[in-house]
């Protein structure tokens, strides 16, 4: 790795070291802890965050889709469709993080099909139903995780699909595919990534299984940069709202 790159990844992890805090608006949190890797976070989360491509080709964005990410960060998943921008009615990236957001408008460079909302995935809601919903790494950071998936239902045209591919940790019997992780990781992955803001569970995949009609689900293991031999669970979840597609 070439310096640049290891100082890049310093950044990185001295803000992971610092953790969220705990004090202030959401906004203000997330503004005090992703401001400072901002320029960095695409980099360092690339050999973090797996499973985004599979979900986006999963998701099957069709021509002509209204599509919205929540907790959409810097935009970094618009690579993952960026060659079918123009063929899509709208991309509504929705966000509560002002420095991440900044990347993002970057990134989008005054695209007419590419909207940047400051705002909360909680209650944000688009001028017509979405066809397609997704939230990348982005449930697990938002505390009331249940209004956020209930507010994307809201969003969702009848037949309209959801995307989600986060961090989890197994049932403790185990999930209904047969996912199992020991006793120890159950309890080691929530306490590590508590001191960022991330809430590992079970419940956000059962949540989603129980709001929507469940098209696909994988449960994986990922690797993580600097942590040699150890691997943290993560699913992936595509879902269909009740009601005929138009
Ligand atoms: C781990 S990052 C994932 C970003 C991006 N989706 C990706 O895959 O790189 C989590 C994102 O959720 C956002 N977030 C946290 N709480 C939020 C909320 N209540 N409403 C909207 N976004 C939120 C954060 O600002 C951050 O951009």
């Amino acid at each position: 790795m070439s310096l640049a790159g290891k100082l890049s990844d310093l950044r990185v992890l001295a803000s992971l070291a610092r953790g969220l805090p705990t004090e202030g608006s959401a906004a203000g949190q997330l503004a005090s802890f992703y401001g400072p890797q901002a320029a960095d976070y695409d980099r360092f989360r690339e050999r973090l965050l797996q499973g985004r491509r599979e979900m986006i080709a999963a998701l099957d964005l069709q021509p002509g889709s209204r599509v919205i990410e929540f907790g959409a960060g810097t935009g970094r998943m618009l690579e993952e469709y960026r060659d079918r921008l123009d063929v899509l009615a709208k991309v509504d990236l929705v966000d509560l993080c002002d420095p991440l957001l900044a990347q993002a408008r970057q990134r989008a460079n005054g695209h007419p099909k590419v909207g940047v909302h400051h705002a909360d995935a909680c209650q944000w809601q688009p001028e017509q139903p979405a066809d397609r919903v997704y939230f990348s790494y982005a449930l697990s950071m938002i505390p009331h995780w249940y209004r956020a998936i209930d507010n994307a239902a809201r969003c969702l045209a009848p037949g309209g699909r959801i995307g989600v591919v986060d961090f989890q940790v197994a049932p403790r019997a185990g999930s209904a595919r047969g996912f199992r992780q020991g006793r120890l990781a159950r309890h080691l992955w929530p306490w590590w990534f508590d001191h960022d803001g991330v809430r590992l569970g079970s419940d956000l995949l059962g949540y989603l299984e129980y709001r929507f009609e469940t098209v696909e689900v994988r449960e994986l293991r990922a690797r993580l940069p600097y942590l040699p031999g150890l691997h943290v669970p993560y699913f992936l979840y595509i879902g269909r709202k009740a009601g005929k597609e138009t």
